[in-house]
């Protein structure tokens, strides 16, 4: 098996997690920036096999972290149904409404092969050459954080047009979701026959719903992605990440099957380690401003986590993706206090 990552997904404890970061190819690294602007742009790079396969290695060769994630993004979906996204400098991806687009009933029934083509290939260059040890990560975005870009178009604070859709259109808004989840299966399929060893299902946005919204629009989508893929790929595994869901982790775990689930910085270690009973690996969970702040403050919060999911299935991250104002020191200054914690 593949890396410690792969083996915690897989029911092994290890006295010293293993470690990788969201966003782990991003803009503080000086390599990522340089490879960005020898691809032209963001969606340009990934597109392009060989440079995507390039910035998902750059961090495993600086770092020597346990996992490599696919460099991509999850709005190459819509895109590969064809609601194009772009991405502006500073101001995150574009959108046509999906209104505006001409709705559900507009968008093609499978992914473009033309779009999804070049992501498998640079799957297939990245597995060439990534040491066995390191675990090979896919992802997608979970349907509900996909369908907020797509109904306003952009992000927002609160994504309150696709929660005004849901409400106002539930059974337009359950078509969508249901598009979503039937090419995300395919797509994550995909991922796996050209190589990656476990996916990441990615949604941000799952914290601001209502409980019972919570049910319909994440935790049913995450149950039937993750029954389609194991139904054409028996041994995957998969981390859902429903930001801001941990306090439904019970209720989660009953109903989708997973083998990881990744926390943010709010969440209580004591609580999803009551909740999920050893029945998936945690990952998580530093606060991406402690990284960039640093100092002392930094030492004692990884202490603080190693020492809450010391003897737990646990793989060490952040809360959420490395912001691009990062300092690479502290970022080597937290995989050291990882690496030589003693419990
Ligand atoms: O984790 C990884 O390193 C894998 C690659 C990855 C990216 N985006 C690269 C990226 C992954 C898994 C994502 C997921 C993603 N993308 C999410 C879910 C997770 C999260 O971070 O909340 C969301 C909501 C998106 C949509 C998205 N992509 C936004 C809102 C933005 C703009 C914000 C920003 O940081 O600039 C992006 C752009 C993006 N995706 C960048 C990267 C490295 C920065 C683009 C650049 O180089 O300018």
């Amino acid at each position: 098996m593949a890396g410690k990552v792969l083996e915690s997904l897989s029911g092994q404890v290890f006295s010293l997690p293993p470690i990788w970061m969201m966003r782990q190819a991003g803009r503080y690294l000086p390599e990522y920036r340089a490879t960005r602007e020898k691809a032209g742009s963001f969606l340009k790079l990934c597109f392009n096999p060989e440079l995507a396969a390039e910035v998902t290695l750059q961090p495993i060769r600086r770092f020597s972290f346990d996992a490599a994630i696919l460099f991509s993004d999850i709005l190459v979906i819509p895109h590969a149904l064809g609601q194009e996204v772009t991405f502006e400098a500073g101001e995150g991806p574009r959108l046509q409404p999906l209104a505006e687009f001409g709705g559900v009933s507009r968008l093609a029934d499978q992914l473009d092969p033309k779009v999804t083509g070049p992501i498998y290939e640079a799957i297939r260059l990245i597995k060439a050459q990534l040491p066995s040890d390191v675990t090979f990560l896919g992802f997608c975005g979970a349907p509900w954080t996909v369908a907020t870009y797509m109904v306003a178009g952009q992000g927002g604070d609160e994504q309150i047009p696709a929660r005004r859709m849901a409400a106002v259109d539930p059974q337009g808004f359950q078509a969508l979701i249901d598009r979503l989840v039937e090419v995300s299966i395919d797509y994550l399929v995909g991922q796996f026959e050209a190589g990656v060893e476990a996916v990441q299902i990615f949604d941000t946005w799952a914290g601001i719903l209502d409980p019972y919204s919570f049910e319909r629009w994440c935790i049913a989508p995450l149950a039937a992605i993750s029954k389609g893929v194991r139904e054409r790929v028996p041994h995957a595994r998969i981390i859902g990440y429903p930001k801001g869901g941990d306090k439904h982790l019970g209720k989660i775990l009953q109903t989708a099957q997973l083998d990881g689930f990744g926390l943010d910085w709010t969440i209580d270690p004591q609580a999803v380690i009551a909740a999920s009973a050893g029945r998936v690996a945690l990952q998580g969970c530093l606060d991406p401003i402690t990284l960039i702040t640093g100092g002392d403050e930094l030492d004692r919060q990884v202490d603080r986590i190693l020492h809450a999911f010391q003897g737990q299935r646990f793989i060490f991250n952040l809360g959420h993706g490395i912001r691009p104002e990062t300092p690479i020191a502290h970022v080597e200054q937290m995989i050291r206090r990882v690496r030589d914690f003693r419990g």
